[in-house]
């Protein structure tokens, strides 16, 4: 068993059992057209820093896992947000349905199609989390669905928070960030519960919400923290947050870098794209800091896991399933690409822009 420390022995990754996941490319790749007009890089980071994923055997963007009653959940983008079960990380992963059964109460687009769901267990209630938007733009929206049983039936609620349009979109900080991207943690003292979210427009921000989870608490004066910036941001993104809790830190994970549509707008040097990044604090309103002690707020963010051994390309998406309950170690889990397979996003994402990040 590898096993990765991560600063001290306070956060152990295993990463032996990462569920690396891979990109849907076998659609695009028979899609493709012969002329691709931009070739993959010469070279890719041929880096030995970082051990080989565990492949999970299931092709998905932004993964997002739940383990419960001894089985994993896998909540993904798409249609209507399609869930999977697996008895192991390994797979085999069945479709078993989805929580959505129809477009999003979220008057947006794309509300066929939500990005990134992530989904958590909340006073014996499951809630999913979820996206509406578009590649490229502010308009978005988290939405939020809940369910008694993991396994349904879900009822959506519709939007929680909206950036650009929408209720409460004009004041801060939804006048200058993105409501993509959804992660959530409750204070471990208090019990608190918030939202995580963003970006590409000013980092990541963090909400208090009621308790029903289905409302950000005081919406006109939201308690809303900065947690991590970038002034760099639109060269280089942080997106996709996730907090983890492994006592006595929050862990604020993120990707970094350009996430996708490698063939059709260009690789980009080698090392800008996407990347997993972390900074941890005692506090989970913040300030969170990195290994060097930079703070997150001014563009800092340790580095976990990015290409490696000329095989993994642009790791991201990256979700961690708390070990503590089972006395395991917390498992890290992301997508990436692989280099012998391909870097074209599935062929959907180019004829819909919308839907470029699932
Ligand atoms: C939303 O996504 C679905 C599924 O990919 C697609 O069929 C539909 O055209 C998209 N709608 C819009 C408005 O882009
Ligand atoms: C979920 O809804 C379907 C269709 O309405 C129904 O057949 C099924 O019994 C419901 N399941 C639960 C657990 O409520
Ligand atoms: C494990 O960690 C999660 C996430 O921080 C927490 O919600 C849960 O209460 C913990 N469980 C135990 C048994 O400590
Ligand atoms: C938890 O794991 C540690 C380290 O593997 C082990 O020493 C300990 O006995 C385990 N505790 C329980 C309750 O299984
Ligand atoms: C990458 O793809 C090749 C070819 O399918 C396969 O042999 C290899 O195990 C894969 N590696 C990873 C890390 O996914």
């Amino acid at each position: 068993m590898v096993t990765h420390v991560l600063y001290t022995i306070t956060l152990m990754v295993r990463l032996n059992w990462i569920l690396g996941i891979l990109l849907s490319w076998r659609c695009a790749v028979n899609a493709a057209p012969a002329d691709s007009p931009m070739q993959p890089p010469a070279i890719f980071s041929e880096t030995t820093l970082y051990p080989l994923p565990n492949p999970g055997d299931v092709a998905v963007h932004d993964p997002n896992i739940v383990h419960h009653n001894g089985a994993y959940y896998l909540f993904r983008g798409g249609v209507h947000i399609p869930i999977l079960k697996a008895t192991s990380l390994d797979g085999p992963w069945d479709g078993i349905g989805t929580v959505l059964d129809g477009p999003s109460r979220v008057k947006k687009e794309n509300r066929t199609r939500p990005w990134a769901p992530t989904t958590v267990v909340y006073n014996n209630r499951f809630y999913c989390f979820y996206t509406v938007s578009r590649h490229g733009s502010r308009n978005s929206a988290i939405g939020v669905a809940s369910a008694d049983s993991i396994e349904g039936n879900w009822t959506d609620h519709g939007e929680l928070i909206s950036t650009e349009k929408g209720p409460h979109a004009h004041i801060w900080p939804y006048s200058k960030s993105n409501a993509i991207d959804a992660a959530f943690i409750t204070d471990q003292q208090s019990g608190k519960p918030y939202l995580l979210y963003g970006s590409f427009w000013h980092g990541i921000f963090q909400v208090p919400l009621t308790d029903d989870l289905l409302s950000v608490e005081d919406p006109d004066h939201p308690d809303a923290k900065n947690l991590a910036f970038l002034p760099d941001e639109k060269v280089m993104p942080e997106e996709g947050s996730f907090m983890s809790y492994h006592e006595p830190y929050y862990y604020l994970w993120f990707s970094h870098g350009k996430c996708c549509r490698f063939p059709t707008k260009g690789f980009p040097v080698s090392g800008k794209e996407y990347e997993i990044r972390v900074g941890r604090s005692t506090n989970v309103r913040g300030p969170f800091i990195d290994k060097n002690g930079v703070p997150l707020m001014k563009g800092g963010g340790t580095t976990v896991y990015a290409s490696n051994r000329g095989v993994v390309y642009a790791p991201g998406g990256v979700g961690v399933i708390s070990g503590n309950a089972s006395n395991a170690t917390d498992v890290l889990y992301y997508h990436y690409l692989n280099t012998s397979i391909g870097f074209t996003d599935d062929v959907s994402y180019t004829s819909d822009p919308g839907t470029g990040r699932n």
